[in-house]
């Protein structure tokens, strides 16, 4: 697709989905033709397997990314992980840059997912990632890195995928958050640094690309520089498509500041016992039943999905219920909890996510909507809203999926905003 004024919004205008152009395109594929969902380091790397019940480090870097789920599908196992992904294609991985930590050897490490283990990359010596995303620190702990082989998801979404590829990047955010939060560290997100620089150091050449990063550890003043040997380009799929629009769409938007503010952590209150089952049993619903869930527990969630986002760099998300069963609570659309109008929209929300039930028979549909300064920033804080959705949600035994599927214009209409609507949610039972 040919954009020719091209700015974050005009990707996103780009990629609208209607009524008419899902009629036309219904992204039907050959799944005997989807390109593989794990990347693997050569095996003369040196790795280092996660012992994740004996040792809290291991742990910690495990469940960011942890496989929870094997579910077999006309002879081919579907390996579901701790963060959701738009088809269940999986187009995030991550790195971790591991400083000071006692028994790990300084160095960047690839998370390799299928086999639960750390890959030792890049040895560091008087260099590292803080040169590229905080030039006068040094961290001690842990520096991760969420990229993107993008052909996993455009495989199947085409430029639409470049969307998925930011929401489920801001999903692994949350993953990390949420282990960290398990396992008493603080984090901060950063999504304003060189990744252009970055993606060429680490050899992702055209075919992977950073989108954030997560620190977690102590802020020393002292200037790093960066890497003083390039890492080998290793492919994350196992063959690959061009798609122009996409390589576009993700450096106009890397180039762009994002919108600032002072930094603050959420203080969240959940039973840490709990939690960890929320985050091992995540799952998304595939139907509801079309139960009330009560008002406290609505709040309860609407609560927790508020909570400050530990990040400098940042842009505001406004939250749309579309509340279809939630007991005392009037059916309608509220924007917060500000009733905009009174009405049953179940089933109109249900067509507005292009037909699908579960945007009909849940009890409250979300919608996140944003008039952003960086796309490729408020895509990945809608994707971080929807992972703390999600948990919030499970944790309090209440079912929920991500949609990104919607006809654009129409879902604006029907809030009566002219901002860019990011993502779609519901929950329920
Ligand atoms: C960005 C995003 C968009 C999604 N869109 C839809 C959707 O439109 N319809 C749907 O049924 N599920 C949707 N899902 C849910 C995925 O299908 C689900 O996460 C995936 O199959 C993995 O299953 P799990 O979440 O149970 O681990 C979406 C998930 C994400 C993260």
């Amino acid at each position: 697709m040919q954009v020719n004024k091209i700015t974050g919004k005009a990707y996103h205008d780009a990629t609208k989905h209607s009524y008419l152009s899902v009629q036309i395109d219904p992204n039907y594929v050959d799944s005997s033709t989807q390109p593989s969902s794990f990347k693997f380091y050569p095996k003369f790397y040196r790795r280092i397997s996660l012992d994740f019940l004996n040792n809290s480090i291991h742990s910690f870097l495990w469940l960011t990314s942890a496989i929870t789920l094997e579910k077999t599908y006309k002879n081919t196992v579907d390996k579901l992980r701790v963060n959701p992904s738009a088809g269940a294609l999986y187009p995030t991985e991550i790195y971790v840059q591991i400083r000071g930590i006692q028994g790990i050897v300084d160095g960047i490490y690839h998370i390799e997912v299928e086999n639960n283990c750390l890959v030792l990359i890049y040895e560091l010596i008087d260099d590292g990632l803080e040169g590229y995303i905080l030039p006068n620190n040094r961290i001690i702990g842990f520096i991760f890195l969420i990229s993107c082989v993008y052909y996993r998801s455009s495989w199947k979404y085409k430029d639409r995928s470049i969307r998925y590829c930011w929401l489920d990047s801001g999903h692994h955010l949350g993953a990390i958050a949420a282990s960290a939060f398990l396992h008493d560290r603080d984090i901060q997100l950063v999504f304003d640094f060189d990744k252009l620089a970055l993606n060429a150091d680490l050899g992702f050449e055209n075919k992977e690309f950073i989108t954030a990063c997560a620190i977690s550890g102590n802020v020393q003043d002292k200037k790093v520089r960066r890497l003083r040997l390039k890492v080998p380009f290793v492919c994350g799929t196992d063959y690959f498509e061009q798609n122009q629009f996409i390589e576009e769409a993700y450096k106009e938007t890397a180039l762009q500041k994002s919108c600032q503010q002072e930094i603050k952590h959420p203080q969240l209150s959940f039973d840490k016992d709990r939690f960890s089952q929320a985050v091992w049993n995540r799952r998304s619903i595939r139907r509801f039943e079309k139960q009330f869930i009560s008002q406290e527990l609505y709040f309860s969630i609407f609560q927790e999905i508020r909570q400050a986002i530990p990040t400098e760099s940042f842009e505001s998300i406004e939250i749309y219920a579309v509340v279809h069963r939630v007991e005392g609570i009037k059916a309608g659309l509220y924007k917060g909890t500000h009733l905009v109008k009174e009405g049953n929209f179940s089933e109109k929300t249900g067509y507005l996510c292009v037909n699908q039930a579960i945007a009909s028979y849940g009890a409250v549909t979300w919608f996140f909507v944003s008039n952003y300064t960086n796309y490729q920033t408020a895509m990945q804080i809608a994707g971080f809203l929807g992972q703390r959705l999600y948990l919030a949600s499970n944790y309090w035994g209440i079912h929920c999926s991500g949609i990104g599927a919607y006809y654009d214009d129409e879902t604006q209409e029907f809030l009566e905003t002219d901002k860019d609507v990011l993502y779609a949610m519901a929950i329920g039972i």
